[in-house]
């Protein structure tokens, strides 16, 4: 089997379109330096959505989107918008969009189906808030229940990512033995490939990825300087040939 992980990076409401820009030469340049043949995935924000020519396997997706080919949803962008720069992957269930952004799970399912009709790759987000952990492992996996209701789990461009809420931009990295258990309930409910996410940086990145039944990582925060996003890339990659 192989030993490759998905390394993914979530910039938020961060980077402009010149920033961008450099990141992704920089990006290029490093994972040739460093060997990575790999994909690596890039979710800029909207106004930065490019179609950049790199040597490396660089895939640019969309934070989100409207499940609309075009028309009369303000501040939304639809697939037009995503074909000019023949973006085919998108972030869905992000838990910004779902607490912050008010997002049902109705909604996110119907954006789901919508994207996965399309034959886009979707990141698909789930994770409990801090009180659900607290109130123990049932009411997490009921949680995540929820969370993949109306999602067609077989669907097989899908990628999930597993982020707890609580350690999401907050420098608090769930243990390896708890992203284990949850990773083994969410594999239960859905065998695609599954992500940890929230406060990896390098530091941890190592950790994390040696967690069994852990995919790969999606990176918010420690991804932004792109520095940091080649060194946890190279630590990827060694993990890999030391199998
Ligand atoms: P973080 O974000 O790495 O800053 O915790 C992860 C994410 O929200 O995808």
């Amino acid at each position: 089997m192989s030993n490759h992980k998905i390394i993914a990076s979530n910039f938020k409401t961060n980077h402009t379109r010149a920033s961008t820009r450099d990141y992704v030469e920089a990006l290029d340049r490093g994972m040739r330096d460093i060997g990575y043949s790999e994909e690596v995935f890039l979710f800029p924000p909207a106004t930065a959505l490019d179609a950049f020519e790199t040597e490396s396997a660089i895939r640019i997706g969309a934070q989100n989107a409207y499940p609309t080919v075009k028309g009369s949803f303000t501040g939304e962008i639809g697939l037009e918008q995503l074909g000019e720069f023949a973006i085919e992957t998108v972030l869905i269930g992000h838990s910004e969009r779902r607490h912050i952004l008010g997002e049902s799970q109705a909604f996110i399912a119907k954006k789901f189906a919508w994207f996965k009709e399309q034959g886009f790759t979707i990141f698909y987000c789930i994770g409990e808030p801090l009180e659900v952990r607290e109130a123990g492992d049932e009411a997490v996996r009921r949680y995540l229940v929820e969370q993949l209701e109306g999602i067609d789990t077989g669907y097989e461009k899908l990628v999930v990512a597993y982020e707890p809420v609580w350690a999401i931009g907050t420098g608090k990295t769930a243990t390896p033995e708890l992203i284990e258990k949850t990773h083994a309930v969410i594999k239960r409910l859905c065998d695609r490939p599954l992500l940890y996410g929230g406060s990896v940086k390098p530091s941890n990145i190592e950790e994390v990825l040696k967690v069994p039944g852990c995919d790969g990582a999606l990176i918010g925060t420690a991804s932004w300087e792109v520095s940091s996003m080649i060194s946890m890339l190279e630590i990827s990659e060694k993990l890999k040939t030391e199998n």
